[in-house]
């Protein structure tokens, strides 16, 4: 709680004024049924005409106060609630950004957005409400009670066993309904999730012929949620009959009692109308205040989740005193281990030792899930190791900026994106002050530059999110001239031609010697002929160094190598899918 009101900030004065302003709005709605009595009593019973023209000035002036007060506090709490959600999703999108590719590990994607989105609504709601109603019920409700007590405190005991009954009422409905609606919350996450996956892959989708299935799965989800909600509100609809009961009870009570004390004399006819105000007022804050308290509850859950994110720290750091600059494209694995779950004991890289050189062409090649894009992540510190380091141009990677190190190890990840956008402002993500001849270098290094000429609009063609209207290798091909603008030290492609065709990828891998001689480069690739020209071949299996040399060796020393080049040739299976002689061989 304390974190969320944290994020108030500018917002602090308004949260303040609204209660202020609230407080003397009630103050001036409880003095009006007195006034109510003194017209009565005073000026009706007495015909004094003057005195209940004074009374009706003097309450047309509070009415018109306390309409000023409300409207003031109404305004105050909008403006503040509305802030604290602005802030909040300022914060956590901010700490998002923070995040390490291990800290965006622990929470899904539509996990963050409903954060973003749901939680927060519900916790402007709830705070927007406490402002206005929390401080408006408990104060109507002591005001009114003391006047009650002020008038008739024999009769003001009539609702004292209302007020009783009531509470157990409101206790037993909101047991009931907090347990609905927290089920409800977590039904709601499973919905976001699953609109969120099928949306995103709708084309997946549809390729499939899934639209169906996904139809009649989300009716279900739908329906389950529509469900537990209308349990929940069936269940706060006995709120109102229960509170109407006791209302109408206390008032025939009172008006039975009321009009004794009035034949006895002991209460005027103007006092017991203004008990009568007062007793609504009173079952009227109860009701209020038993709603807050369910609005606090329902966003209890919207707290938790939004603390989860907030108080999420990134767990790679800068170090004090880091090194800025990288020396060269020197890398080192010194017996490397790496887990993805830190001390989980399932080892992604097992005693990886590999010394690449400054301006070295590393292939690398291995089956999936081999550890190879783990391997490539660990150079521009994506993780941190378990065990072992890890050095770029002679120094652990946990000691530069990490900003510095990123900026001079280029990566084109495995699955990469384009973001909304022209090709231009796609490519200088790669460098912000690159200029149009700077991208079409970098482009044609890429060998992407023939195939944007070919777009009416060339470089200011538009993507659209994620790439969707140009072509895999197209967008492999942007990818990689996006990572060469850096100009960086090194280079690691992941895969990143496994989309084009067998000729554009000699074709690239030509280019790229030619444009980034002093670059060292790691090329990651399922085919032997993209690795086969690079100086060295390092084989990966099971996260394992299997083979590391250059391709004439390995073809002479390395039997799986030798096996995969085999069956490449012959055009039968790949890696993964080794030819029944190779399960013989090896
Ligand atoms: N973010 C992650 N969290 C947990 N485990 C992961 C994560 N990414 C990969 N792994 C696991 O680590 C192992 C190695 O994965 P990696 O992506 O490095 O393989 P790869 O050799 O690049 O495979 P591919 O050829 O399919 O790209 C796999 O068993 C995978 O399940
Ligand atoms: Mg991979």
């Amino acid at each position: 709680m304390k974190m969320i009101l944290g994020s108030l900030r500018q917002y602090k004065k308004d949260s303040l004024l609204a209660p202020a302003f609230t407080a003397l709005e009630v103050i001036m709605e409880v003095l009006l049924p007195f006034i109510t009595a003194a017209i009565i009593d005073e000026g009706l019973g007495k015909g004094d005409l003057q005195k209940v023209c004074l009374y009706g000035v003097l309450m047309t002036a509070m009415a018109a106060l306390s309409l000023l007060f409300g409207s003031l506090a109404g305004k105050y709490a909008a403006s503040a609630s509305s802030g604290l959600a602005c802030n909040l999703r300022e914060d956590i999108y901010g700490n998002i950004q923070t995040f390490s590719f291990s800290n965006i590990d622990k929470f899904s994607t539509a996990g963050l957005v409903t954060r973003m989105t749901t939680d927060v609504t519900n916790v402007q709601n709830a705070f927007q409400m406490v402002l206005r109603i929390a401080v408006r019920s408990p104060l109507m409700l002591v005001c009114s009670m003391a006047m009650c007590f002020l008038i008739s405190p024999g009769l003001s005991a009539v609702f004292a066993v209302a007020i009783l009954f009531l509470a157990c009422v409101l206790a037993l409905i909101i047991r009931m309904t907090l347990k609905v609606f927290d089920q409800a919350f977590r039904k709601y996450d499973d919905l976001n999730a699953e609109v969120q996956e099928n949306v995103a892959a709708m084309r997946v989708v549809k390729s499939f012929v899934r639209e169906d299935l996904e139809n009649s799965k989300f009716s279900k989800s739908a329906d389950g949620l529509y469900r537990l909600f209308v349990k929940a509100e069936g269940l706060l609809a006995f709120n109102s009959p229960s509170m109407m009961l006791v209302v109408y009870s206390c008032m025939i009570a009172i008006a039975w009692l009321g009009a004794r004390s009035i034949v006895s004399g002991s209460m005027t006819t103007g006092e017991l109308t203004s008990l009568f105000s007062y007793v609504l007022s009173v079952m009227m804050s109860l009701m209020m205040l038993s709603m807050v308290f369910v609005m606090i509850t329902m966003s209890a859950a919207s707290i938790r989740r939004i603390r989860e994110v907030l108080a999420e720290t990134p767990d790679l750091c800068s170090p004090v005193n880091a090194i800025h600059e990288v020396a060269d494209g020197r890398i080192d694995f010194n017996h490397v281990t790496f887990c993805y779950r830190h001390g989980s004991g399932r080892e992604t890289l097992s005693d990886v030792d590999l010394h690449i050189r400054s301006g070295e062409t590393i292939g690398v090649i291995g089956g999936t899930g081999s550890g190879k894009s783990s391997l490539a992540s660990l150079v521009s510190r994506l993780y941190d190791v378990d065990s072992g380091s890890v050095c770029v141009g002679g120094q652990d990677v946990r000691r530069y900026d990490t900003d510095a190190l990123r900026s001079q190890v280029a990566v084109v990840l495995q699955k990469n994106t384009l973001f909304s956008g022209t090709i231009l402002e796609n490519l200088r993500w790669g460098s912000e002050q690159a200029t149009e001849e700077e991208c079409r270098q970098a482009c044609q290094a890429a060998c992407a530059d023939e195939f944007i000429q070919c777009f009416p609009q060339k470089y200011s063609t538009r993507i659209e999110r994620g790439g969707s209207n140009i072509s895999g290798g197209q967008k492999q091909r942007l990818c990689i001239a996006r990572a060469l603008l850096k100009q960086p030290k090194i280079l690691i492609l992941d895969d990143s031609t496994s989309a084009v065709d067998t000729a554009t990828d000699a074709k690239i891998r030509r280019s790229l010697s030619e444009h980034t001689t002093r670059t060292t480069k790691i090329i990651i690739a399922q085919r032997i002929s993209s690795v086969q020209g690079a100086d060295r071949i390092l084989v990966l299996d099971d996260g394992r160094v299997n083979g590391f040399d250059t391709h004439e060796n390995l073809l002479r020393t390395n039997a799986v190598y030798r096996e995969i080049y085999e069956s490449q040739k012959k055009g039968t299976g790949d890696f993964n899918r080794p030819s029944p002689s190779m399960k013989e061989g090896a």
